[in-house]
């Protein structure tokens, strides 16, 4: 595995690739590897020729008060995980590189960025995602690019820029990956004490609880957040926000009759946490074909 700073020679690298005739996977990442981000690196292995990942803590998307100097930076540690994982490059550029004198450009999506984490974090942090992982897409030209299903309105709004933009670049979304007791990795994870590890596994309970209840047939979103709110009320978690939203496009729901999102936001000890389940509908069967005799 090469790790290379530059636009310039990231782009020659993969220009050489795509002559050969091979596909290019991208894994965009800020670094603080655990086993969710080496699953996309594994994913992207499985599929292409050439799997580059970006390892870059994209300041535009962290507000002045957030944790952008405090937050985990390991890049040998790193470089040794996604060679095992089966990268190519990594691609570890200067802020300088991404964002040169007189970088002025930015994307913004409006809807889907103005609820949950861009409510709670304000607009500059999805703003700042988009920019960044457009900027990627130009360098790096991948064929596919693989996210944490975790952030999943990050998901959602890079598929969005793709779609408006008519970026030729598959997006594909991992499964949330857990520790053993249900709390989703996160390289924010290392700032959680003990105390404040055990509580945050209630996230992932509390969403179980949810989902229990709309498997059990309950289709009232207020009920199947109430399940939720109560469990995190019982471990002492005010979320930022519990809330329960259609999976295509962040609407609000009342009544679920199709996939839904249900997301959450918390402190907890000195770490922001956020987590999410999606809700699948299920056809329930009303009439049985009457067997065949
Ligand atoms: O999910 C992340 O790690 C970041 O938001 C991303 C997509 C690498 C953009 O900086």
């Amino acid at each position: 595995m090469r790790i290379i700073r530059t636009v310039a020679e990231v782009r020659s690298e993969v220009h050489a690739a795509r002559t050969a005739g091979g596909s290019i996977g991208l894994v965009p990442t800020m670094g603080a590897f655990h086993e969710g981000h080496l699953s996309l690196i594994r994913e992207a292995r499985a599929q292409n020729d050439l799997v580059v990942v970006s390892l870059f803590v994209n300041p535009t998307q962290f507000g002045p008060t957030e944790d952008l100097d405090a937050y985990p930076r390991d890049e040998s540690r790193d470089a040794a995980l996604a060679e095992q994982s089966g990268a190519d490059i990594l691609f570890a550029p200067a802020v300088d590189e991404i964002y040169p004198d007189g970088f002025a450009t930015g994307i913004h999506v409006t809807g889907i960025t103005e609820v949950l984490d861009g409510a709670a974090r304000g607009a500059f942090h999805f703003d700042g995602v988009a920019t960044v992982v457009t900027k990627l897409f130009g360098i790096v030209a991948p064929d596919v690019a693989y996210f944490g299903q975790k952030d999943a309105q990050q998901v959602m709004v890079i598929r969005r820029v793709v779609r408006d933009l008519d970026l030729p670049v598959r997006i594909v979304a991992c499964p949330i990956v857990r520790e053993p007791d249900g709390l989703a990795m996160s390289s924010r994870n290392i700032y959680l004490d003990p105390d404040a590890r055990q509580q945050a596994t209630t996230l992932n309970r509390a969403l179980d609880a949810a989902a229990a209840v709309h498997l059990a047939g309950e289709r009232d979103a207020a009920v199947i957040v109430a399940a939720a709110q109560r469990v995190l009320a019982d471990a002492g978690i005010r979320p930022e926000y519990l809330e329960l939203r259609s999976n295509d496009d962040l609407r609000p729901i009342e009544h679920v009759d199709g996939d839904a999102l249900l997301a959450v936001a918390a402190r907890v000890g000195a770490a922001r946490l956020i987590d999410n389940h999606v809700l699948k509908h299920r056809h329930v069967l009303t009439h049985r074909p009457e067997r065949e005799s």
